[in-house]
């Protein structure tokens, strides 16, 4: 078996002039956690949406297991394989559920498609527990939940598939930092009891801290420094790593200082 779950190598893509994603590469080893991390505009959701297959790459490749993963290709059962391969959970749940679908439906909607001719109540009971979900939830609506209940349904419904790697865009940039820390928990939980990978992308450097093993650091397309969570954080090598920790706020933290070192970089 190779030891890495997921592999991008040399990934490029450009809209027009702007070179969202330049050479980018990395690896993510079996049930390991890797974050990405830049300010807005770095091309993290690009990279992101390049792995899941929701955007083409003008060059390089993303491998799974060893194997690349190729152009999605319109066979349903070739789509179905490749959306067990990856699965995304996107930053806001709201966007990513159907407001007329009870949550145990979209689970049992999910596990139809990918495991069919079987019953699935018992797997829908397992996820919901999985993801902290009591029965009443279960037989509630999206708007009845809370933005932290809704994203656990998302998590859920990504875990329904089995998928190899999870592709954790912002995740949680927008819920509060008590349900953050909630749903960090639970991921943290949820990837040691499955073994799945993580690529969790995120401007956030306490998250990267809190749930990474290693980290690529990106500005304007680019990996500018990479490495181990700890290493990076606790000695960053490139001015940009630097300026990224000096601007997370802090007491004594100075804003205009921060921008002219910004500007000068
Ligand atoms: N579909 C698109 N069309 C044109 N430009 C895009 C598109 N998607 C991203 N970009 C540009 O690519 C760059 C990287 O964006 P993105 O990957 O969303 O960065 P991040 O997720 O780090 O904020 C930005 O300059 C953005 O404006
Ligand atoms: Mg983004």
């Amino acid at each position: 078996m190779p030891e890495h779950v997921l592999e991008a190598t040399g990934l490029h893509r450009a809209f027009g002039d702007v070179h969202a994603v330049e050479d980018v590469s990395f690896a993510l080893p079996e049930g390991g956690s890797l974050g990405i991390v830049g300010e807005s505009g770095s091309g993290k959701t690009t990279t992101a949406r390049i792995v899941v297959g929701l955007e083409q790459a003008d060059a390089g490749d993303v491998l799974v297991r060893g194997r690349v993963r190729g152009a999605p290709g319109r066979g349903r059962a070739r789509r179905l394989a490749r959306a067990r391969e990856v699965q995304m959970v996107f930053q806001d749940p709201y966007l990513s559920l159907d407001p007329r679908t009870g949550v145990a439906d979209v689970l049992r909607e999910t596990l139809r498609l990918h495991f069919p001719g079987t019953d699935h109540d018992r797997r829908v009971r397992e996820l919901l527990d999985q993801v902290g979900l009591g029965t009443r939830a279960a037989e509630a609506r999206p708007r009845q939940l809370s933005g932290g209940q809704r994203q656990r349904v998302a998590i859920a419904r990504a875990l329904a598939v089995e998928p190899a790697v999870l592709v954790l865009d912002e995740a949680v940039a927008a819920l509060d930092v008590s349900v953050q820390a909630q749903i960090l928990n639970l991921l943290a939980d949820i990837r040691q009891d499955t073994g799945i990978g993580y690529l969790f992308i995120t401007h956030d450097l306490g998250v990267v801290r809190c749930v990474t093993d290693e980290v690529l650091v990106m500005r304007r397309g680019r990996v500018v420094e990479a490495g181990p969570t700890a290493e990076v954080l606790g000695a960053p090598q490139h001015p940009y790593t630097r300026l990224l920790l000096e601007s997370v706020p802090r007491p004594g933290w100075d804003p205009e200082a921060i921008a002219a070192a910004r500007r000068s970089l």
